[in-house]
């Protein structure tokens, strides 16, 4: 089985899929950590000398190797993955995807204190309305994924119960 976790930054993919993972007994992947790893920077690093461009030609080469490959996991994707190089077909031919749909008030509640860190995020703009034009842009792409839940009190309970019924 290979699960995607998607949704805004400030969703919970990553500490909900760590959480996920454990309790089906899968390999947890972090998509960003992945490539961190590799090129050996932070993401903020990779947009500043390389550019958004680049950084979503190496997102997608990573999600698509693994998406090929035989393992099976819980993968936390970064924001942007399922909204470039056709990431959520990806995901949706391969496993079950699922989108973490937080209100936008309780992003903005999340990620006050963390912005900096997420060069998207880090822009002129106030963060409620970069948040409101990230989600205008990508919230017909999410909602394409197998499994929507929708609330800002996810729980791994609630992603087991979903991944069950599917
Ligand atoms: C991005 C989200 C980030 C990271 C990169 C771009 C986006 O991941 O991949 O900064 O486009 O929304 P998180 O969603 O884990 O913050």
């Amino acid at each position: 089985m290979k699960i995607y976790l998607i949704g805004m930054p400030g969703s919970g993919k990553s500490t909900l899929g760590r959480e996920l993972a454990k309790a089906l007994n899968l390999k947890f992947i972090d998509l960003d950590e992945e490539i961190e790893a590799r090129e050996g920077k932070s993401i903020v690093k990779i947009f500043e000398e390389d550019g958004e461009d680049k950084f979503r030609t190496m997102e997608s080469k990573f999600l698509m190797s693994f998406s090929q490959s035989n393992q099976e996991f819980v993968m936390s994707t970064g924001g942007g993955a399922p909204c470039h190089h056709d990431g959520i077909d990806i995901m949706n031919k391969t496993g079950i995807s699922i989108y973490l749909k937080i209100s936008e008030s309780e992003l903005c509640r999340r990620l006050e204190k963390d912005k900096e860190s997420r060069p998207l995020l880090a822009r002129d703009q106030s963060l409620e309305s970069v948040i409101s034009n990230l989600l205008s842009e990508r919230g017909d792409i999410y909602e394409q994924v197998k499994i929507i839940l929708e609330s800002d009190l996810i729980s791994t309970q609630d992603l087991e119960l979903a991944i069950a019924k599917n």
